[in-house]
């Protein structure tokens, strides 16, 4: 890996001195450098500074031409390893149907869970690799990925298994998470209690043994798992020492956060309905709350309460839930217009939930989320904006020219 240097960047943001969580006023602080140079050498960050200051040391350069570098996204939560699209039943939304009504006629989780049981692991794996190359040009420089549309021991070891393929193959940083109590397999409609004791008896062992997991998820949600079943699976977790980030608070309050608080989750994730009770346990906990806006948009349901959840003292991270069910976009440019218009973030609020506080919540922020010497050299460049707000402003257009990762133009 050689060495680079970006000239000429008008303005460049995420300087950070330590990789502290942002919470509260501070969320909306990021530190900048107006007319800067950044070097980049065997993947690494390895100096930056003003343009009027560049050493003479004859690095290959890379012109900005006055517009901004940014580090890259982290984007703590997705499902992007999946099987088809599931563009049938967002028509049978338009005609009427809820999320909830698709699911109880056995569309939903279950109809992926079909297709995926379907496919084999490499064109499982061919199709997650063209996605996360579409993401990385889209500006995301590390992302954690979920099984869940497995949901029997050899779906779910296949999905892990690709997963652990991407990592192996990709430039970014890639983090695995367990979530086999996404829903209830169709074998189990009628023995809840049986699957859960199957998770746990049969499949988590295996999934630790071989390594293929750095975190447990469930979806604890009425019609899905109850607060009991969750603690279950989050109890066998531990055992196994991992750590959970969970799908809480989506469609109903009831005792989620508490329960997740009580075993030291990492993260209550999704939160579109937070009683004050809710808001006050997270604040109190260590607890990160993932807002995910661009699940809300698709499914028209209910926005997290983010500015409450920020008054609160609640590190706020935003990720993109990319799915085929509920967001089938991972695209993060667009998660921060959510933000900003839904929510009510400034796009600097935004910026740094899905950057260094998104890189906490993922336990690699020594590693990305923000400009400082050491951290891999993953960054976005737009050539033709001035300032971070054009981004979630300009909705709905790419203001990405390139994206480096390690230090390098990405190409693929
Ligand atoms: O995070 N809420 C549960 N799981 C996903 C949706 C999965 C699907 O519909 O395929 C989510 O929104
Ligand atoms: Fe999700």
């Amino acid at each position: 890996m050689g060495s680079v240097r970006l000239i000429n960047i008008g303005r460049l943001y995420g300087l950070t001195g330590n990789n502290a969580v942002k919470v509260g006023n501070d969320l909306a602080e990021v530190a900048t450098l107006d007319n800067a140079y950044l070097d980049f050498s065997d993947g690494r960050i390895t100096g930056f500074g003003l343009m009027e200051a560049i050493p003479l040391d004859g690095k290959l350069m890379y012109d900005v031409e006055g517009g901004i570098v940014y580090p890259s996204y982290v984007d703590c939560h997705t499902h992007l390893v999946f099987a088809k699209n599931r563009e049938d039943e967002f028509v049978d939304r338009i005609n009427g149907l809820t999320y909830q009504e698709i699911a109880n006629r056995g569309g939903g989780i279950l109809n992926s869970v079909e297709k995926l049981r379907n496919m084999s692991e490499e064109e499982l794996y061919a199709d997650a690799t063209a996605r996360l190359h579409s993401l990385i040009r889209l500006g995301t420089g590390a992302i954690e990925i979920k099984s869940g549309y497995g949901l029997n021991k050899d779906a779910e070891l296949k999905m892990l298994r690709v997963i652990k393929r991407l990592k192996e193959n990709s430039p970014i940083p890639i983090k695995a998470t367990f979530l086999g109590a996404h829903a209830f397999p169709k074998e189990y409609a009628n023995d809840h209690e049986g699957y859960v004791q199957n998770l746990i008896n049969e499949v988590l062992p295996t999934v630790v043994e071989e390594g293929l997991a750095d975190y447990i998820d469930a979806f604890c949600e009425a019609g899905y798992f109850t607060v009991e079943q969750t603690r279950k699976v989050v109890e066998a977790g531990l055992k196994h020492g991992l750590k959970s980030r969970l799908h809480v608070n989506q469609f109903e309050s009831f005792g989620a956060v508490q329960m997740a608080a009580e075993h030291q989750a990492i993260s209550v994730e999704h939160l579109e309905v937070m009683t004050d009770a809710d808001i006050n346990t997270l604040a109190a906990s260590n607890m990160f709350g993932v807002a995910l806006p661009a699940c809300s948009f698709f499914l028209k349901i209910p926005y997290t309460p983010s500015r409450k959840l920020i008054e609160a003292g609640v590190p706020l991270v935003l990720a993109s839930d990319y799915n085929p069910g509920s967001s089938p976009t991972g695209n993060l440019n667009f998660v921060m217009s959510l933000a900003c218009i839904y929510m009510q973030l400034l796009p600097t609020e935004a910026l740094n939930a899905l950057t260094i506080n998104a890189a906490n919540a993922l336990e690699i922020a020594e590693d990305v989320g923000s400009i400082a010497i050491g951290k891999r050299g993953n960054v976005v460049v737009c050539k033709g904006i001035k300032s971070i707000n054009s981004i979630p402003y300009q909705f709905g257009d790419n203001l990405i020219d390139d994206v480096f990762v390690n230090g390098e133009l990405f190409t693929l």
